[in-house]
């Protein structure tokens, strides 16, 4: 079974139909890019599978159920997690704790007696603080574990938004533009990155404009046009659809 199925997608803002008819399936285990021109609706796709947009109609099923309009924080405890195309790293915290409130699903319910410093949420919080520290050390950002965030450069920031996202322990997990505004070598090291967090057993729905990152990467390419579903496939195949080639690499 699919681990993610969407099912005739369809979502519109008053008259723009950002989504259109749209169905695809992810296979668990693999990178699953969405990729497509600027506008092509790939941002509200992420939104709408991580609940942040109801669906006007249609279906989003995880594991087979349907969750379309499922709050967020719902869908994060049944192990969705994402990273955003703006940078959304709390800057005036250090790296470690932006990390550790990615982590803060697993501790929940936690608030209130963390008010207290209860003992159990005190060690409750160390090893919070240990795993995220792992996560930093697996995205190669360890050196800046009590950095603030303010102070630490764009790429390391990218890198952060990915370990906090790891923090929930996701199953599926969602990356919008991670190589965005990166040097050519720091997205060939986001495309380390992603395959570690391929084998690591997360699967990867992955939006990136880098179509040397998408090409090289990718199992399954679904392209996006105007909402709607131009083409999908294995690299080969989308690089070599003419409809790819004129609507999406042409303009390019
Ligand atoms: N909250 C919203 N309200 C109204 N229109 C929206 C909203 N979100 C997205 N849209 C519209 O939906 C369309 C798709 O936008 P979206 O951000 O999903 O594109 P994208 O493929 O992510 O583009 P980019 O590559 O530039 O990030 C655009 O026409 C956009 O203006
Ligand atoms: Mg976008």
């Amino acid at each position: 079974m699919a681990l993610l199925e969407i099912d005739k997608l369809e979502k519109s803002f008053g008259g723009v139909h950002a989504i259109q008819d749209l169905s695809f399936a992810v296979s668990p285990g693999s990178v699953h890019s969405v990729i497509g021109p600027n506008g092509a609706g790939k941002t509200t796709l992420f939104n709408l599978i991580t609940g942040l947009y109801t669906p006007t109609s249609g279906r989003i099923l995880l594991d087979g159920r349907d969750v379309g309009g499922m709050p967020s924080h719902r869908l994060a405890a049944m192990g969705m997690s994402r990273t955003f195309q703006n940078l959304q790293v709390c800057m005036n915290m250090s790296a470690v704790e932006n990390v550790m409130m990615g982590r803060h699903l697993h501790l929940n319910g936690r608030i209130l007696p963390s008010l207290f410093r209860l003992p159990a949420v005190v060690r409750g919080d160390r090893a919070c603080r240990e795993r995220s520290l792992e996560l930093m050390e697996f995205v190669g950002i360890q050196r800046y574990a009590d950095a603030h965030a303010s102070a630490m450069p764009y790429g390391a920031l990218k890198r952060l938004e990915i370990a906090r996202a790891l923090a929930a322990e996701p199953r599926l997990l969602l990356l919008d533009e991670p190589a965005a505004g990166l040097n050519a070598n720091e997205t060939a090291e986001i495309d380390e990155l992603i395959k570690k967090v391929a084998d690591s057993g997360v699967t990867v729905v992955l939006v990136e404009h880098d179509m040397k990152l998408v090409m090289n990467i990718s199992d399954h390419i679904l392209v996006l046009d105007y909402g709607k579903k131009l083409a999908e496939g294995d690299a080969a195949t989308v690089r070599h659809n003419p409809d790819v080639i004129s609507a999406y690499l042409g303009a390019a």
